[in-house]
């Protein structure tokens, strides 16, 4: 028998344990092991039931993410089910931790289920771009009901046993599992139990649907999850679990199970799995660096981001100071924080009690001396580099000494702040994206001088309260938002050259984007951008080129400043967020085009796309090749959980390199700066690009400093 797995006999009952750390997913040498233990247990007349349990900290988190791709290797989990669903005794499986996936699949060919308090079950399959393979879309509507298994699988939510997952479990089992599983079997045995399964049970939930009850799911499906390929595949099979026998269901759920395993958006989801656990290493930080544990925070500023940050913090269990400079400005802040906490009640997302409790912890201050018992003070306030010194020199003193300083600014230099704290190895940048307490986002910006210390507290700081870190190096903008430059300023070229602003924005969205550069220009505010543009001119750090913002500098001059004037790019109806096209926009835009130069032509929806993705990627390359960026994966985990790129296209350099290719990149680069010019170097292809098209190399494996 294969290591990973282990038969034990206990009066009469076979235990098989599987212990293959760290999730115990179902790896070739586990299904090995368990086929082996299953059958020579089944044949075993000395054993009247089997307990099948898992060691570590979780029942089997799932088939191996990292086998699929790879050559099928014998046994398959298929045969293993079947050996289970066959044994001819009472299997039971003891369920701990998380039971996800094919290993949740696995429980439900066993003849019952027993688990630990607190344990949760589901088939996150989709979030890879699969389904549910190995039965599970026809297995979990027969022990949840057909509304309640179509939900869980399209959303891949984990469910407890206690409660939704009820259905799924015989027992929910105190004290030792394994233990009690045995005692459990023994005792039903005792009162005669026999083997059962699944597939023979009935669907709750199928008897009466309404004709055309699966269209509307489906209409809804598309609605909520354009462009996606398995929600779709997901309720053609739990369709066919609704209208057909169990064997034709699985006929079905299979072929669906390999067209989705054959998608270029599981490949991009499944890449975005392990770049998000990837991105929380960082090669020159020692595994063994010490953390701190951060108990309090003090957050300075209560506006819009400081609140957010405030409410992440308190939602995790963490003890807050929100810090403003008057008591009025620390009330208005805290009156929204209630707001939103309120409405998160009244949408039955959060109860009363545990909203109040988190409101509770946060507890308002009007002075900066209310740092001093913070063991991480994080500065949210207006993007001022003078301001922000201004106030890191009065953390230097007034904070203690062990504590660490962060600065949530998005542009500013962090090596300047953190000089003006008399300590800058204590400092580092924690870039939120708003809303702070929903964006996972959370850039990790590594000073000159950050300690390892530091930066690895923070980045255990970052998976405790539910964020997905990615270290930044300091350099303008960081990752995302130097990125976001050579998209916002194309958008608005095209918008002089004669494109309508619905049209770049409806490509953006049609791609996959939330929001098009344009409407969310209206959204964060025009002038905002435009304070920002005209620092950046006065610091020599803007090309002379006059067409560069020239639109949204004049929408400012008019005090058409986006969604909160009711006029920007777009025009908003009174108390409305629907961006509508605005004529006058238009001859305005028609107008500076005159002025400036600029003839104006259609531009057709490649180029939209192009000219605003392209410059963007092309920046990431630079990011990556100057260190900034730790790997390319990096990249794609920012713009996914920061900026709303599509997961299922893998986050903007997977896109690039699987969907595109980086030859073609080249090539439109060369072109664009053909066509459009290049005198302000717009359009230049990173050298890295250059380079890895000439050599072959991939972008994937490619590591800063490495050649
Ligand atoms: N296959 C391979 N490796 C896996 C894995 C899996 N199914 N699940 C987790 N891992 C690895 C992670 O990559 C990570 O590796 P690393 O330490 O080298 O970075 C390690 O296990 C620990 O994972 P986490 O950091 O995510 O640990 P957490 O404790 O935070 O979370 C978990 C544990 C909830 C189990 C989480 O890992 C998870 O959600 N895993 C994926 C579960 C899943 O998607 N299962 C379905 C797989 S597809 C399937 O089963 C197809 C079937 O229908 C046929």
């Amino acid at each position: 028998m294969s290591d990973p797995v282990r038969l034990e006999h206990c009066h009469g009952i076979a235990v098989i344990t599987v212990d293959h750390p760290p999730v115990n997913a179902l790896s070739q040498p586990v299904r090995a092991g368990l086929l082996e233990a299953v059958q020579t247990a089944a044949r075993d007349q000395a054993v009247s039931g089997i307990v099948l349990a898992c060691a570590g900290r979780t029942f089997i988190a799932g088939a191996d993410i990292t086998e699929f791709g790879r050559p099928h290797a014998e046994p398959s989990l298929a045969r293993v089910l079947d050996a289970l669903e066959h044994a001819g005794k009472p299997v039971v499986a003891a369920l701990h931790g998380t039971a996800l996936g094919g290993g949740l699949e696995l429980a439900m060919c066993c003849s019952h289920r027993v688990a630990a308090p607190g344990t949760r079950v589901g088939l996150p399959e989709v979030k890879l771009g699969l389904l549910p393979g190995a039965g599970g879309t026809q297995r979990l509507p027969r022990l949840l009901g057909l509304d309640a298994a179509l939900e869980a699988i399209l959303t891949g939510r984990m469910l407890k046993v206690e409660d939704e997952a009820a259905g799924v479990v015989d027992a929910v089992l105190e004290g030792e599992l394994t233990e009690a599983a045995v005692a459990w079997l023994q005792g039903q045995l005792a009162e005669g139990l026999t083997p059962r399964r699944v597939r023979e049970l009935g669907v709750p939930g199928a008897e009466a649907l309404p004709s055309g009850h699966f269209d509307a799911v489906r209409a809804q499906v598309v609605r909520e999850a354009p462009g996606q390929v398995a929600p779709l595949q997901i309720v053609a099979c739990l369709e066919a679990a609704a209208t057909l026998p169990f064997e034709q269901g699985m006929n079905v759920e299979r072929e669906r199970f390999a067209e989705c395993m054959r998608s270029p958006q599981s490949r991009a989801l499944q890449h975005l799995f392990f770049a998000e656990r990837e991105a929380a290493k960082v090669p020159d930080l020692p595994r063994e660096t010490p953390t701190r544990v951060i108990r309090r925070v003090a957050v300075i500023g209560a506006g819009t981001m400081g609140g957010g940050i405030a409410m992440c913090f308190a939602n995790a269990g963490r003890e807050v100071t929100l810090i403003d400079t008057s008591e009025s400005a620390v009330r208005r802040g805290l009156d929204v924080i209630e707001g939103n906490y309120r409405r998160s009640v009244s949408r039955g997302r959060l109860d009363e009690a545990t909203a109040m409790a988190r409101l509770a912890r946060i507890t308002p201050a009007d002075q900066l001396a209310a740092v001093s018992e913070a063991d991480l003070v994080i500065e949210a306030v207006y993007e001022d580099l003078v301001l922000k010194q201004r106030i890191f020199a009065e953390l230097g003193e007034r904070a203690r000494p062990d504590a660490i300083l962060a600065t949530n600014t998005s542009t500013l230099d962090v090596d300047a702040i953190a000089a003006a704290s008399g300590a800058p190895e204590r400092v580092i940048g924690l870039h939120f994206f708003s809303p702070a307490n929903v964006m996972r986002l959370l850039e990790i910006v590594r000073g000159r001088e950050t300690a390892d210390e530091v930066l690895a507290t923070c980045l255990r700081l970052a998976r405790e309260i539910g964020k997905v870190g990615v270290v930044s190096g300091v350099c303008y903008g960081f990752i995302g938002n130097r990125m976001l430059e050579g998209y916002g300023r194309e958008a608005g070229l095209m918008l002089l050259e004669g494109a309508a602003a619905e049209r770049i924005d409806g490509v953006i969205t049609d791609f996959g984007l939330p929001m098009g550069p344009l409407a969310m220009g209206d959204l964060a505010g025009i002038d905002v951008g435009a304070r920002v543009r005209a620092e950046r001119r006065g610091a020599g750090m803007l090309p002379a080129d006059p067409r560069y913002g020239a639109v949204h500098d004049r929408l400012a001059d008019l005090g058409r400043l986006g969604q909160k004037t009711g006029r920007g790019v777009y025009r908003y109806a009174e108390g409305s967020r629907r961006a509508q096209p605005d004529p006058e926009v238009t001859a305005l835009i028609a107008s500076l085009a005159e002025d400036l130069g600029v003839g104006q032509r259609e531009i057709d929806d490649k180029e939209i796309l192009e000219r605003c993705l392209f410059p963007l990627v092309n920046e990431g390359l630079r990011i990556l090749e100057e260190g900034i960026a730790l790997r390319a994966s990096d990249i794609d985990v920012v713009w996914v959980y920061g900026y709303g790129f599509p997961a299922w296209r893998g986050g903007p350099l997977h896109w690039i390199e699987e969907a595109v290719g980086l030859p073609y990149l080249l090539e439109r680069l060369r072109l664009y700066a053909t066509l459009l010019g290049n005198e302000y170097g717009y359009w230049t292809p990173a050298p890295l690009l250059e380079r890895l098209v000439a050599e072959g190399g991939r972008l994937a494996d490619y590591r800063p400093g490495s050649r």
